[in-house]
């Protein structure tokens, strides 16, 4: 007889952490969780942290990474979920689950 299936000999199923995008009023979106960041090429960006701050004023000297710079810039952005989410949505970043 076949029953569901499950990890092998008892052991529980690894639990993978989600992901997690947070935009902050008037700053960055806050990616957490066990991502990868990669470049449009698909190369890998080295992070070295289980969090970080996508610049989404376009004025961040480090590029789709926040540096403050929103501050000084006087960017000014609501935080939260978006008041309508379109059918699609294109982001051009890659988010690899390992
Ligand atoms: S959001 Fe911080 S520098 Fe752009």
């Amino acid at each position: 007889m076949n029953g569901p299936a499950g990890p092998p000999n008892g052991s529980s199923p690894r639990q993978v952490p989600p992901v997690s995008l947070t935009p902050y009023p008037d700053g960055p979106v806050v990616l957490r969780g066990p991502f990868q960041l990669v470049d449009a090429g698909g190369a890998p960006v080295r992070t070295r942290r289980r969090a970080v701050a996508l610049c989404r004023c376009g004025r961040s000297r480090l590029g789709s990474l926040c540096d403050g710079t929103h501050r000084s810039a006087g960017f000014r952005a609501p935080g939260g979920a978006p008041r309508r989410i379109p059918p699609v949505v294109t982001v051009p970043l890659r988010v690899d689950y390992r």
